[in-house]
């Protein structure tokens, strides 16, 4: 293998941009590879190629969508799962897999949420880091992405996001910086958007001051397909691969070093990592993968990732006693499993929910009727459809419904309008509900739905997202009690669209999309501003119950803790609890989020079973940014730590006291008098001065008055001779620090 020094100027430049839409360029002594999409499965073009899921692709399993995985709350779950994708991606020639996905969801109308984890950074990153290690540890290199701040498809290509840098740090980054620093992906796929008006292919302090100087990233950085628009900018600022083929960019590159416009060390490091990238070559004798462990795989990551969001009356699980079971909707008999665009899986099978459901009712004894209830996309007549789904609900002891959105519906590229699902299908909702004995939901969709109009005329609803290939294995399983309902969601469902964080706020306008909630993204707005959401962050149901019990929250080190809890399975069939615990605040130095999630883990139980679990809280857990100083500040102070099974459901609370960062900032005549009172150093000394010179009013009382004025304004208000001494006084204990 050449080294990037060996090759010839063209050579190296050539090596920064792809050959095609999906190989990087050959150069003499280096190979070229394949990067493909991902996430959720390989998509790997054999004829035409797109980034938008257009053309076919090789049958590859079709694993759940990030939007599911994110409600299993099981990073073992996601490795699993890109170890099973990276056999895949080998066997297809592929060397990288683009994904995950882990911008966190904003908003929920983000047509493109279905492939993000969670609105909160610590579950994103936590999973994220776990399918990064899945993936390369399989073999096959990860493109962690979308680098950064994208957070919508409306004008993703060219929107500027006005951010403040605690949010940005606190909320955006997290996840990035975690699984750079802990799985180090192969490579870091740059955004299409802006940054402060700044494109992030372009953009050297995300690319670089943060990425490589904070983060000590070495791999890759690669743009996202098209991202691209100065080649020669985007390789000063840090992007080393420009995909795909730029036409014009390697001479661009070429001339732009030769004209000393671009420092030809940097060209030089550019392809090195190129070059380095090439290891994960699969090679050309690469074992088949098992397809039918993958499918066993899919089903049962599907089965882990469904959320029950209410079941009233035990309507469920299903039973023999349920009688003849009414599966209505389309989308029973034609499945959503995954969501459009450039993740687009051609799955190997496809588990129809419809069938499934037949088949374990038959092993039970119990009837399965059809009724489509509504067209998907074409000119039925959605009203005799309608009056059939009734008819069949009025005749059977339980009516499953299937709603949800369609694939016209939501996908990469645009943002949906509203939370709503088609009309036509809330009116047969409720028209079943008022006709079955019992009413059962399963809502299909990648992004959040609002249930207002009908919500409260059902007994149950199981929250199925798109669960991939094996999903109508697993929902068939979670009806019929076969499967345990442990997913917990990770992100809140509004009562409506104007209660959201980012109302008003999203998709910006005139070219500016502002984050002007700041913190308070998902289940921190609620929290925080004490509103009650339809289901809080955390909520999800089971067949079984749970206790948690006795937190006890101790101090571990310089600002670190560890807490424990007790965890007890008290109903009678086995199952898994989230145990969430939080930050509930801090000390009032910086202005805090009433709830931020800081450590969880998944508990599986036997009934009647208890567990001790152990959760370190690391001192990133109370940390803010601090943007002055331009990093991570612990105040010192009491914190109180929740523990719960969701944001809104706390079991348990203690406070930890934390030495924090004593920081002694340096005092001047713009410090203000409640600076220099407070001084670790100088205080006690001024505080002392200050009670000779108040005229008999207490000090504290004088600090309240006019504790906010700068001490040279103080200065210049106290004429004379006195003024000049206390001057001079106050200026030599600020030249002496
Ligand atoms: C998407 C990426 C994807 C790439 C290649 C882009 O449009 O934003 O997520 O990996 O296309 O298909």
């Amino acid at each position: 293998m050449s080294t990037a020094a060996d090759l010839p100027l063209e050579d190296r430049a050539r090596l920064l941009t792809g050959a095609d839409f999906w190989t990087t360029a050959a150069a003499p002594g280096v190979p070229s590879i394949v990067l493909t999409d991902g996430p959720h499965g390989v998509r790997r073009q054999v004829g035409d190629s797109d980034h938008l899921g257009l053309n076919a692709a090789a049958p590859a399993t079709c694993f759940p969508p990030a939007v599911a995985v994110g409600s299993s709350w099981n990073p073992d779950l996601a490795r699993r799962i890109g170890g099973a994708v990276a056999a895949e991606a080998r066997a297809l020639g592929v060397a990288v897999v683009l994904g995950p996905g882990v911008n966190i969801k904003r908003h929920p109308l983000c047509g493109r949420n279905f492939e993000y984890y969670s609105e909160d950074p610590l579950l994103a990153g936590a999973l994220g880091s776990a399918q990064v290690q899945g993936l390369q540890d399989g073999g096959a290199g990860a493109s962690v992405k979308h680098f950064a701040l994208n957070n919508q498809e409306t004008e993703r290509m060219r929107v500027s996001v006005d951010a403040d840098p605690r949010t940005v740090r606190e909320i955006y980054l997290p996840a990035f910086e975690r699984i750079v620093t802990d799985a180090s992906p192969a490579t870091v796929m740059c955004s299409y958007n802006r940054i402060d008006g700044v494109h992030a292919s372009e953009n050297s302090w995300l690319l670089t001051t943060v990425l490589r100087d904070e983060w000590g990233y070495d791999g890759l950085v690669v743009s996202d397909w098209g991202a691209v628009r100065d080649p020669v900018a985007a390789v000063r600022a840090g992007l080393d691969l420009e995909m795909p083929h730029g036409p014009h960019s390697t001479a661009r590159i070429v001339a732009a070093v030769r004209s000393g416009e671009l420092d030809e060390a940097v060209v030089t490091r550019a392809a090195q990592r190129v070059i380095d990238l090439t290891r994960w070559a699969p090679s050309d004798d690469e074992p088949a993968p098992d397809l039918d462990a993958h499918h066993a795989l899919a089903r049962e990551a599907a089965a882990e990732c469904a959320v029950l969001l209410r079941n009233e009356n035990a309507a469920l699980p299903l039973d023999a006693a349920a009688g003849t079971v009414a599966v209505i909707g389309e989308l029973a008999r034609t499945p959503r499993y995954q969501g459009g665009g450039s993740s687009h899986i051609n799955a190997t099978r496809v588990d129809v929910p419809l069938d499934e459901i037949a088949a374990r009712g038959s092993d039970l004894g119990v009837a399965v009727e059809f009724a489509a209830g509504y067209g998907i996309g074409d000119d039925a007549d959605d009203t005799a459809l309608r009056d059939e789904a009734v008819a069949a609900a009025a005749r059977s002891g339980v009516a499953v419904v299937f709603a949800g959105l369609t694939e016209a519906e939501e996908s990469e590229g645009f943002d949906r309008p509203d939370l709503a699902i088609d009309p036509q299908q809330v009116e047969l909702l409720r028209a079943v509900a008022a006709a079955a004995p019992r009413t059962v939901v399963v809502l299909v969709g990648g992004g959040v739905i609002e249930l207002e109009p009908w919500h409260d005329e059902v007994d149950a609803i199981l929250e199925a997202f798109l669960l991939g290939q094996g999903g109508g294995a697993a929902i068939a399983d979670l009806l019929f009690g076969l499967a345990e309902p442990s997913g917990r969601l990770a992100e809140t469902i509004p009562h409506r669209l104007e209660q959201t964080p980012a109302f008003g706020n999203f998709p910006g306008e005139l070219g500016t999309v502002r984050y002007g909630e700041g913190l308070l993204v998902g289940y921190r707005w609620y929290t925080t501003r004490k509103i009650a959401p339809r289901y809080p962050f955390g909520h999800g149901l089971g067949y079984t119950s749970f206790t948690i019990e006795d937190l006890v929250v101790e101090v571990t080190g310089a600002d670190t803790a560890t807490a424990s809890v007790l965890v007890t399975n008290t109903g009678d069939r086995a199952g898994s609890h989230v145990v969430q615990l939080y930050v509930g605040g801090g000390p009032g130095s910086v202005f805090r989020p009433r709830r931020s999630l800081a450590a969880f883990r998944k508990v599986e139980l036997d009934p009647g079973a208890s567990t001790t679990v152990a959760l370190d809280l690391p001192r990133r857990a109370f940390a803010h940014w601090d943007t002055p100083r331009g990093d991570w500040v612990v105040s010192p102070g009491d914190y109180p730590i929740e523990v719960g099974g969701s944001s809104a459901d706390i079991d348990g609370a203690a406070t930890v006291t934390l030495d924090g960062d004593v920081i002694v900032e340096p005092l001047g005549m713009e410090s203000t008098i409640a600076e220099w009172a407070a001084h670790p150093v100088a205080g006690e000394g001024f505080r002392t001065a200050l009670a000779g010179s108040a005229g008999g009013m207490p000090v504290d009382q004088l600090l309240e008055l006019a504790g906010s004025m700068p001490l040279g304004k103080a200065l210049d208000m106290l004429p004379g001779p006195a003024g000049d001494e206390a001057r001079a006084q106050l200026e030599a204990v600020i030249a002496g620090q």
